[in-house]
This record gives structure tokens, C-alpha cells and sequence, in this order.
């Protein structure tokens, strides 16, 4: 349990003893340092219980903490509000502790499973900027869960089925019409055959093909048709679209290599579809279907509805399923595999109609039990300048590649070439480039949209992720530069910054809390800056290798120790690496 849970969980036992019961007790940072460091205001609560004055009961309780010595500096401000500092000795000793182990100061949770769905990269499409926040926030939540104790597993959920697959293959038919995959005479083996493409090719193709599709009535006929195919796994057909998806895996893997990201499970929606019978049997099985000339529907709205409600689209009237269909499958699959106790979607806002229709239905088809959660974590756009979605210099859309590749540009200016040398600077620099566009990402809510300024979020200074990076060396650096002495221990504590940076560190489970309730990083962002912003204080009001006093000189490198520590385990939870220099 952290060390504030239990420092409350005394001070109800205290607080008993002046004859007072209080259900919990809440230690309240206060912002009026020169006060004391935290606040107690359950006086005033008490008062009304007991019915006295709530100066007396805050009296009768002051007496009482006084007796601890754990407490220092305690007063009674206006009405009845308890004043309370923690005294050096304690501080440091609940410092030590952390710094032997993180651990004693994050509260585990109970293991619950969950199943985070935060890829959906597009097999034969450029992963676009949507794609980084889903990355970016979705591994992120993962690795908090799983420091909190509960079991979280990704899903790349790769978007590998229906048209775009259809048209991608058509425009190959048009271009390689000789291919054997094409050949209803060929007998080898698909297995053994190459392409002549390239996974720059697809991403060219696809937006070709499907420009086409929309003049040429013919053309989109035929696509249909090989996403029919395909889908019935046919022979040739089959096979081809096995090898795009390949290909393109291939890339979509590097890409989320680029970012740090990692899934446990790389399922397409094409593994989900296979659910798709089990999935009719039991949607036709609960009488929810309804036709709408030709289409089946779902009716999904609720009686507690204010706004209008479409009904979901299950299979249209040519006979093909709907995205919504192929999310239904999924969740029948997860239910059947993993049975997680929640399933948290973190993809576009946009889409959050799409996410309450599937909900709505999986829950009235009875796909899973009543008490999974089923949760859409959506989130807000990265815009450009212009307050608009990001768009290539000359227009374009931007590709995540290009964008990373636009940052890459700006953090390379920016390395230092007295540290860093000419064969490293490119691997400095890009693991710089993620960071500053992974912490930029982090810092708004994300519900928020918010504008990537690049010169912004790759500078030193301020709230960026270079900031976080440079000042985390630096601390490394310190205790290299002090020979990296052994189990260092805080016995003194000298300034105010130092009680700033104690007091920090203490309310970090609180930070952690709320960030997993919110789904949201910002909390954990903004603690990195604070954190790092009272050490660079400290470090530059103190000359920590030179100081005589060697129980200072300890104490001050312990410190550093403690917050490097931290922000590397902060840093690790938001999936940013940090480089040796830079
Ligand atoms: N492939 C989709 C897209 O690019 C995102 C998929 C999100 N996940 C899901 N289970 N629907 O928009």
C-alpha cells in the first residue's frame, strides 16, 4: 500500500483516540506551503456528526498527533482545519523505503483482465496520424495497468478484411495479369511464389484503386467480386491476399517498432470473421434481427435515449457484413478466448456511434456476461498550425511516416555533437524524435484535440519530452560522475526544494490513480515535469559532487538516484525510451 493510504489509515486510528470515528481520513496537499505540507479538513465533517464545535474536535485531534512523532508544525487554521507537516526524519525514512523498493509506494489492484483493442492499423493503407494516438495512448494504458497489478494484454486488431482488400487485388490483376495467383489452372504451391511488390507499392495502389472504384462502375463490380472470393477463400485469390497482408504486416510491425509499441496478440479482423457463423447463431439465436428492405438490422436504441439512435447494420443487402459486424465477431472471439473482464477500445472519437451500437447489441445478444465492461476510449485529432488535421507541406494527407520522419528532421539539429558522435547521432535522434512526439501526445487530455507545434515539442526547455530526456541523463550522469557509489541512504534533508521533491514523490500513487480512472496520460505527464522541474531546481541550487558534508553529499545523490528511478519507470509507462546521451 503507498505511504499516504497508510499514513491516513493511522491517522484514523489517532483520531479515534481523541474520540472521533471517521470512515476514511484524507491527507490533502495543501497549497499554502508556509501552513504546513498537507491539510486534514475532516474536522468540519465530524462537527456535524458529533454535533461541537469543530475547533474543539480539531483541539482534541491535535493533541492526539502531536504525540506522533511522525508529525511536525501542527495547527488549527480558520473553522477547524488541521495544519500538518511530516517531520525530516520520517520523510527520509519513507524515502529510503521507496528507494529500496518503487513498489511499496504504487497500490496493486485487484487482477482483473482486460483487453486493450488500440492498433487497427489498415493492411495496404499508410498508417495515418490516428494511428500514432491509439499507439501511443493505448500502449501506454496497458503498461500503467499492468504496473498496477492488473493483467492487460493489446490487440494490433489489424484491418485486413472486406473492400479495400478487394480493390488492392483487382488493381494487381489490372497491372500483373499474368500473375499464377490469377491462373484458375495453376497447381503448384502459392506458398512458394513471390510478389514483384512492395509494400510502397500497396500504399500507392490503394488510393489508385479506390478512385478508380468511384468512376468505373465496372471496376468496382469486379473488386467486389475478388472481396467475395477472398472471403470464401478461394483459391489464387486467397493466396494473393495472404501475401499482401504479409507484406504489408511486415511494415505495419516496424511501424509500431519505430514507436515502442507492442501487442500480445495480432489477431486481423479476418481471424475474427472466422467467428462470423458463431457469431449468426447466436445473434439469430436471440431474435434481434430484424430486415429493412433486403439489410438486417438491430435495433439498439434504450428507453433512456434523448437523441436519435440508428440501428446497427448488420449485413447489408448484397449479402456483405458491416464493420459492425466484423466488431461483433471480435468480441464473440475475445469472449470465447480470453473472457477479459473489460475490453477498452482506444481509437478515434469519431467513431464512438460505431462503438455504442456494437456495445448495445453485444450486450442484447448476450455476447458477453452482464458485468464485462465494454469501453470505448476514445480520443480527440492531432492538428497542424492551422488548428486542422495535419497535412503534408504541400497538402497531402500526412502519413505517420512522413510526420515522424518531420520531427526526426528537427531533433537531429538539435543533438548535441560534443556528446554525441557522428555514427550515433541518427539513433539518438530518432529515439528523441518519439519521445517529444509521444509526450506531446500525452500531455492534453485525450478526449482533447490538441496542435503539434514540431519546433515546440522538440525543444529542451518547457513541458517536452527532450526536457524529460536531457534532464534524465543528467541525473545519470551525476551518479557517474560520483563513481555510482552502492546503496545510498537519505539521512538529511536541507532545503525547501528537497521537501518539494519528497512531498512529489509521496503523491505519485495518487497520480496513478487518477490516470487509470481517466484512461488519460496527462496526470503522469504533467507529474514527469513537475518532478523533473524540482530536481533541476535542486540541482541547480546545490553543488551536489563538490559538497563537504558527506551526509549531505550522500543524501543529495540518494535523491537523484530516487527521482532517475522514478522517471524511468514513468518514462517506461508512457513507452519512451531514454537515450544514453544526446
Ligand atoms: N481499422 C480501423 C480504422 O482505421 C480502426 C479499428 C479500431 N478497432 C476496432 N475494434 N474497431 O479506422
Amino acid at each position: 500500500m503507498s505511504i499516504i493510504k497508510d499514513l491516513e489509515k493511522d491517522i484514523k486510528e489517532i483520531v479515534k483516540k481523541a474520540g472521533y470515528e471517521v470512515e476514511n481520513f484524507t491527507l490533502e496537499t495543501s497549497n499554502r506551503r508556509d501552513l504546513g505540507e498537507y491539510q486534514l479538513n475532516d474536522a468540519m465533517q465530524l462537527a456535524s456528526i458529533y454535533h461541537e464545535n469543530p475547533r474543539e474536535i480539531a483541539s482534541k485531534i491535535v493533541a492526539e498527533l502531536e504525540k506522533d512523532p511522525r508529525f511536525v508544525n501542527i495547527n488549527i487554521a480558520g473553522p477547524g482545519f488541521i495544519n500538518i507537516s511530516l517531520s525530516d526524519d520520517y520523510t527520509c525514512e519513507v524515502l529510503n523505503e521507496i528507494h529500496s523498493d518503487i513498489f511499496k509506494n504504487i497500490d496493486q489492484k485487484e487482477p482483473k483482465k482486460i483487453l486493450i483493442d488500440y492498433g487497427g492499423a489498415n493492411v495496404a493503407k499508410a498508417l495515418h496520424v490516428g494511428h500514432l494516438r491509439s499507439a501511443n495512448i493505448g500502449e501506454a494504458l496497458k503498461r500503467l495497468a499492468n504496473l498496477l497489478g492488473y493483467r492487460a494484454v493489446g490487440d494490433a486488431h489489424l484491418g485486413d478484411y472486406g473492400r479495400p482488400l478487394g480493390l488492392v487485388l483487382k488493381e494487381l490483376k489490372e497491372r500483373y495479369p499474368n500473375l499464377e495467383f490469377f491462373n484458375p489452372n495453376y497447381e503448384g504451391n502459392y506458398e512458394e511464389l513471390s510478389l514483384p511488390i512492395t509494400n510502397e507499392d500497396l500504399e500507392s495502389i490503394y488510393p489508385y484503386a479506390s478512385n478508380k472504384s468511384k468512376e468505373d462502375e465496372a471496376y468496382l463490380e469486379d473488386a467486389r467480386d475478388i472481396t467475395a472470393r477472398i472471403q470464401r477463400h478461394e483459391r489464387g485469390y486467397y493466396d494473393l491476399w495472404k501475401k499482401v497482408v504479409e507484406i504489408s504486416k511486415e511494415d505495419i510491425k516496424k511501424t509500431y517498432d519505430t514507436l515502442n509499441v507492442n501487442f500480445e496478440i495480432w489477431n486481423g479482423e479476418s481471424d475474427e470473421m472466422e467467428f462470423y457463423d458463431a457469431l449468426n447463431e447466436k445473434i439469430e439465436a436471440s431474435g434481434i434481427l430484424e430486415d429493412s428492405e433486403g439489410a438486417k438490422i438491430i435495433d439498439v436504441t434504450e428507453e433512456t435515449d434523448n437523441a436519435p439512435m440508428p440501428p446497427l447494420l448488420y449485413t447489408k443487402s448484397n449479402g456483405s457484413v458491416s464493420y459492425e459486424t466484423t466488431d461483433l465477431a471480435t468480441i464473440l472471439e475475445r469472449e470465447i478466448h480470453l473472457k477479459p473482464d473489460e475490453m477498452w477500445y482506444v481509437v478515434d472519437g469519431r467513431q464512438s456511434l460505431h462503438f455504442e451500437q456494437v456495445f448495445r447489441a453485444a450486450r442484447k445478444a448476450k455476447l458477453v456476461s452482464d458485468d464485462t465492461v465494454l469501453e470505448h476510449v476514445g480520443f480527440g485529432t492531432m492538428n497542424g498550425r492551422d488548428g486542422k488535421p495535419f497535412k503534408t507541406r504541400d497538402g497531402g494527407v500526412m502519413t505517420l511516416k512522413n510526420l515522424i520522419g518531420l520531427v526526426n528532421e528537427e531533433t537531429l539539429k538539435r543533438i548535441n555533437p560534443e556528446t554525441v558522435s557522428e555514427e550515433e547521432k541518427e539513433e539518438v535522434a530518432k529515439t528523441v524524435a518519439i519521445a517529444a512526439l509521444k509526450y506531446a501526445d500525452f500531455l492534453p487530455f485525450r478526449g482533447t484535440d490538441y496542435i503539434f507545434e514540431i519546433e515546440k515539442f522538440t525543444d529542451l526547455e518547457g513541458k517536452t519530452g527532450p526536457y524529460l530526456l536531457y534532464s534524465t541523463i543528467r541525473m545519470k550522469s551525476l551518479l557517474t560522475k560520483a563513481g555510482n557509489p552502492e546503496s545510498l541512504k537519505i539521512t538529511k534533508l536541507k532545503g525547501q526544494t528537497e521537501k518539494d521533491i519528497a512531498l512529489t514523490i509521496l503523491n505519485l500513487p495518487s497520480v496513478l490513480d487518477k490516470s487509470i480512472e481517466t484512461r488519460s496520460l496527462n496526470e503522469i505527464a504533467e507529474y514527469l515535469y513537475k518532478l523533473t522541474s524540482f530536481y533541476n531546481k535542486f540541482y541547480a541550487e546545490n553543488k551536489i559532487i563538490t559538497e563537504e558534508d558527506a551526509q549531505l553529499r550522500e543524501s543529495w545523490l540518494a535523491l537523484t538516484e530516487l527521482v532517475y528511478k522514478i522517471n524511468h519507470l514513468l518514462l517506461d509507462v508512457l513507452s519512451i525510451k531514454v537515450p544514453n546521451k544526446m
